[in-house]
This record gives C-alpha cells, structure tokens and sequence, in this order.
C-alpha cells in the first residue's frame, strides 16, 4: 500500500552526509520509503493514503547504537561515593562497579530484567528512537548471559524498536575467575560465544579492553571466535587509558570502537582505513568527570563517521535521553548540531551494520521516521532532553503507543 506524506521538510541524511529538502514529500509502499524530494516534483500517483505533516521536520527515526539497559539493580549509592572523590578504579578494584551490577544481573528473573528494562527503553522512544542496541555482559556466565540476551530479544518483541543484542560476556572478570582472566577468556570463546550465537541471540560481538578489564591480547582471541562464528565485532576501547584498542579492533574490521577519549592518531588512521565507526559517549565522559577529550580533529581530518549514544548503564551513564547527549556531544566534544543528528542516525546505523537499510531518508530504505515540531533540525541538539512535540512514524506505521 502506498502512502503520500505532505506538507514537511526533511533532514534527509541522503548520499552520506547532512542535507535538507524544504517542502518535501515522501511515498511509502509497504515498510519501506518508495519515494522522496521536493514536493514540486512529486510524480503523479494512485495513494491510498495522504498524510498530512502539519509542516513539520523529518529526520530519520533515531538510532541509539550503544545501551547497556538491561541490568539489574542500580548504582546510586556507588554515584554518591565517586561525589566523595573514590573513582571508578578504585571502587571497581573493591569489588564494586561493574561487579555489583553482576551480583544484581544475576539474582534477577528474566521478567524482572524486562520489565524494568522496558522502562527504560520507552523514556528512550518517547524522543523518537525507532532502533537500539543493547548489550549482554552482566551475567558473565552462560546462563546469565542467555538470560540477558533472551531479554534483549524480548524487548523487540514486545515494543515498537528494532533491536540489536551485542554479546559482551568479555565485560569484566567474573569474581569466580578472579586471577584467572585467561581461562574465563577460554570459557567466553568455547562455551559461551559458540552456545549463544547457536541460539541466534547475537548480532555481534563486543569487548571491554581496559587495564580493569581485558587486554588486548584477550579480546584478539575473543574477535578470533567472533570471526569463525561469522559474528561482527565492536570494542570498548581507549576510554580510560590507551592500549590501542581501536587499532585492533580496526584490523578485525569491527563495525565500530566505542569512547576512545585516550586513542591517538594511529588508531584515528587505523580506523579511518577500516571504515569503523568512532561511537562516541558523551554520557559517560560527563559522569566520570572525565577530562581527556577524544580527538575529534584528527577523527574529522581523516573522516571518520562519528555516531554518539547513551551507553545508557548503571555505572557510567545513567542517560535516559538520546537528545541530550547529542547536546553533549555539541557542548563537550564541540560536535556541530548536523553531526549530532548524523551521529544517532545515519552513522549510528552503520556502527549496527545497518547502513542500507536505515539512518536516512531515502528510497529503499525502512520509513522509519521523525515529524518533529521545531524550527530548525538544530533544536534537537539545543534542548536539554524533554520531550519535544513529534509524531513518530515506524514501518511507515504512525506509532501512538508510547507517546
Ligand atoms: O560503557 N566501559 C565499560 N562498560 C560500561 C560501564 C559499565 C558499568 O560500569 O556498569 C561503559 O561505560
Ligand atoms: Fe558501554
């Protein structure tokens, strides 16, 4: 069935960068985006449906490529701790961090996990996102993990987001391979990877590489497994130290690394001539004070996409809005507003492996998208999260549900 959507601009994303139709029209037929451009030239044709904008602003439906939102517990008292000067090291090396949320992941049911993921999930498309990903690596066994993961599944069962699962059972070390990391790195190769994928609980395969988590020799043999499994890869890289994690993952040909506040210019050209995306997170940069800025000249002279994301997750980033961390992204890495909306749509897309088939507006591509109620697509850089006036349009479904 066709449908005619009128009377809108659009910051289409189309041929790989920002760009804008004023008084745009689009067709869909089916699921998918059938036709767009100016409405002057709007070909003649028989629509079953026309739909009125109200002269709003299209973009795509946003894209959030990096969540830990499933987990158990909460991490409020350890926020409080670090406002006393312990920082994160120190709680982690204390048994507390990541650890905690283990010990909480754990102990939770699987309907537990969801419904208190659903919640989060929904605060996240209340502002528009129509595609997630979310990552496993708080069970850290086998069973944890599939719990995770099977609710990962779940989520996009259950409400109107397309779902991404990242298997990150290389997180951290579970406290019963304490001193033991390379045979929990065996366990997460032999067992652990090859059961799950069988299951086809994974889209792909995520790493922590840090001093307080693995090293780079560690997650080469994880990105090894992944590769026989036929599995992408991302990586957790560069965030408080630099161990030339990006450069690794680059050579795996990993759809993304991810924060890389401490990578230098080696893993920018690394990443560059790989084509992974730099998947910055704003929210955690914030949250740990953190000072060491990522080096967006060199990542912008050598062209890399630039996609940003909550890292929602108890520890680092605690961020329900999309939008304000494209705020962040703005004030604290001084992206451009544009490159804000690229980075959680178009390059966020591409960071999933879902670069031809969503991020823009253009023909071929999934109608998923945002009629906004704002002057100017920099308004949605510029407001502090909130909820701003908006019709969400997904499988070129009107979404009414969790409005
Ligand atoms: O992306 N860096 C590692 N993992 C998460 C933090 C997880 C946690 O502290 O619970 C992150 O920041
Ligand atoms: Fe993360």
């Amino acid at each position: 069935m066709q449908r005619l959507w009128l009377n809108c601009h659009a910051a289409t994303m189309a041929g790989g960068q920002y760009s804008i139709i004023e008084d745009a029209a689009l067709v869909t037929a089916g699921q998918r985006i059938a036709w767009i451009g100016p409405r002057a030239e709007l070909p003649a044709g028989d629509y079953a449906e026309t739909l009125d904008l109200g002269g709003k602003w299209l973009t795509p439906g946003l894209i959030d490529c990096h969540t830990h939102l499933v987990f158990g517990g909460d991490r409020s008292a350890e926020f409080e701790q670090r406002l006393q000067g312990v920082s994160y090291a120190e709680i982690a090396a204390a048994g507390g961090g990541i650890a905690s949320t283990v010990r909480a992941t754990r102990a939770a049911t699987e309907e537990q996990l969801l419904a208190a993921a659903t919640q989060r999930l929904r605060c996240l498309l209340r502002e528009g996102v129509t595609t997630v990903e979310v990552k496993s690596g708080y069970g850290l066994d086998l069973t944890s993990e599939g719990k995770m993961l099977r609710v990962i599944r779940r989520l996009g069962e259950c409400l109107p987001v397309t779902v991404k699962a990242t298997c990150l059972a290389a997180h951290a070390l579970p406290p019963e391979f304490a001193g033991r990391a390379d045979d929990y790195i065996d366990l997460v190769c032999h067992e652990m990877l090859p059961a799950l994928a069988a299951e086809g609980l994974v889209d792909a395969v995520d790493a922590f590489c840090e001093h307080l988590a693995f090293s780079p020799a560690q997650v080469e043999r994880v990105f090894q497994r992944a590769r026989e499994l036929g599995l992408p890869v991302k990586l957790h890289a560069e965030q408080l130290s630099s161990l030339h994690g990006s450069s690794l993952a680059a050579r795996y040909g990993a759809l993304s690394a991810d924060h890389l506040e401490f990578m230098d210019e080696s893993d920018v050209q690394a990443m560059a001539a790989a084509g992974s995306v730099a998947v910055l997170l704003p929210g955690a940069f914030y949250f740990l004070r953190e000072t060491q800025l990522p080096p967006m000249q060199a990542l912008r002279e050598h062209g890399v996409a630039l996609a940003i994301a909550s890292d929602l997750n108890p520890g680092t980033s605690p961020a329900l809005s999309l939008r304000l961390m494209m705020n962040m992204a703005c004030t604290l890495f001084r992206l451009t507003p544009e490159e804000a909306l690229a980075g959680v749509t178009l390059h966020a897309a591409k960071a999933l492996g879902l670069a031809d088939s969503h991020g823009s507006l253009e023909v071929g591509k999934v109608a998923d998208f945002v009629a906004w109620d704002i002057q100017r697509p920099a308004e949605l850089a510029y407001w502090l999260g909130g909820e701003l006036n908006k019709r969400v349009i997904r499988h070129a479904e009107e979404q009414t549900d969790v409005q």
